[in-house]
């Protein structure tokens, strides 16, 4: 029988227990799919004495990076410790020692993964990081192998399970954001500290990997326009029901004549929509291509197991490489320059809930205001308030204009008279073009 091939893990947390749990119940599959045995060489944890989960041999444990990085029976290293600088460090010292490196690790992606690609093509290593985005669903093969032969217009995803969770139970359950968020804390769908996902960073390190392999351009986190869910009320996902949508996190690249924009930001989808029914934790991403049209990834985005399946599959892909030979020959350089959108190419309609003066000539001064920049509404909603002086609420949803216009109009508002208070505004989303 062929040697095995052994593999070293630095981390033994939620995903790494997950990835030896894979290995070693699934090495029947594993060896058809293969030809050869899959073994655990050595794992990188920082406390050997702590308390495992997961059935490993003791001696396994390592405390010392270099057990693994520079061990000569090392063929694959997985890297699942997360953080940025150590991992980096650590992956760039095993790809120059020819191992070849499979990573769930986005915020590393996101930052160096032109750099760590290069270095992995350079010593002829794979680097694959299926598990970087969206957990267990496959959309990296997805893009870069189900749809390669195709030309990738647009991909919507909801990429970050807190706060779909969050936002889920915020409109189904009536409940405020501040209730919600402590219980997903309890609950472990997020972290102490949430910052990264409720203000959409998390999301965006994704949108940017996957614009990146989407559109076949070098794109960076600084393109993302990011707009967290910290400011989403109730009220406004009550109002977008009544008005046949949903408010979602979601995360948008669109291609337009080579020119592409990448955000992340709450929005309004109809309510129809394949993503208006992603709810809970679930992650998907809907891709439309030119060739294929209207295409949809849906699955769990995170946890012990989804996210191992996604690693030991890029674990079983290096493995195939190997013993064909190829590895380190995936194409990663770009093929287009980046050209981002400006202000005024970037179009889109808006929803937009304002408390005004319920007076003769607030909707005169209001519609003047829309038209004199050439922005008629779809939708308009208004209702009596109860308040000390007469006053009234407005939704209104606009027809499609750009984001220049629509800033100018929003400043504008800030300043009007009639105007009492600018509640909520959110960008509407639908149609594929
Ligand atoms: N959790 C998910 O569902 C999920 C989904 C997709 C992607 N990811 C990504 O997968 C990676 C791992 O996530 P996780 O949830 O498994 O993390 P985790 O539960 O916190 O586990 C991290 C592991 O790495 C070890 N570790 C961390 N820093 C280390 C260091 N400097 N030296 C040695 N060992 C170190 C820890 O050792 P000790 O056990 O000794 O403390 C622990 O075993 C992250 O990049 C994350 O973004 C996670």
């Amino acid at each position: 029988m062929e040697r095995s091939v052994v593999v070293g893990i630095l981390g033994l947390g939620t995903v790494g227990s997950g990835v030896i749990q894979i290995v070693n119940d699934h090495q029947q599959e594993l060896m058809h799919q293969v030809g050869r045995p899959i073994s655990i060489g050595k794992v990188l944890v920082k406390d050997k004495e702590k308390p495992r989960t997961v059935l490993i041999d003791k001696e396994k444990l390592t405390e010392e990076p270099a057990d693994i990085l520079h061990n000569p029976d090392i063929d694959v290293v997985i890297e699942v410790m997360g953080g940025v600088q150590e991992a980096r460090d650590y992956i760039l010292q095993a790809l120059k020692n020819k191992k070849h490196v499979v990573t769930a690790n986005k915020d590393l992606m996101a930052l160096y993964g032109a750099e760590l690609l290069k270095v992995a093509a350079d010593n002829s290593c794979d680097l694959f990081f299926e598990a970087s985005v969206a957990g267990g669903i496959p959309i990296i093969r997805g893009l870069t192998e189900g749809l390669a032969s195709d030309r990738i217009t647009q991909m919507m995803g909801i990429v970050n399970g807190t706060t779909n969770y969050i936002l889920t139970k915020m409109d189904q359950e009536g409940r405020d954001y501040a209730e919600v968020l402590k219980e997903a804390q309890e609950l472990g769908f997020a972290e102490s500290d949430p910052t990264s996902d409720v203000e959409g960073l998390d999301a965006a390190r994704k949108m940017a990997i996957l614009a990146t392999l989407g559109f076949s351009t070098d794109v960076a986190l600084e393109d993302v326009v990011v707009r967290g869910i910290t400011t989403v009320t109730t009220e406004d996902m009550e109002y977008c029901r009544q008005l046949g949508y949903v408010l979602k996190l979601i995360g948008l690249a669109k291609r337009q004549e080579g020119r592409i924009e990448i955000t992340v930001q709450p929005m309004l989808l109809p309510d129809n929509h394949p993503l208006a029914s992603v709810d809970n934790e679930y992650n998907a991403v809907y891709v439309y291509g030119e060739a294929i049209g209207e295409t949809m990834f849906y699955g769990p985005g995170a946890g012990s197991l989804p996210t191992a399946t996604a690693i030991v599959s890029d674990l079983i892909t290096v493995v195939k490489n190997l013993v064909l030979g190829v590895n380190g020959r995936s194409i990663s350089t770009p093929l287009f320059a980046k050209e981002l959108k400006s202000d005024e190419e970037v179009e889109a309609k808006y929803f937009l809930r304002l408390h005004v003066k319920d007076e003769t000539g607030t909707f005169k001064a209001l519609t003047s205001l829309f038209a004199q920049e050439d922005v008629s509404f779809e939708k308009l909603l208004q209702w009596p308030l109860e308040e000390e002086q007469p006053a009234a609420e407005v939704v209104i949803i606009t027809h499609t204009t750009s984001r220049a216009v629509y800033e100018r109009i929003y400043n504008a508002l800030e300043n009007m008279d009639v105007v009492i208070d600018i509640k909520s505004t959110y960008r509407v989303e639908g149609g594929h073009q």
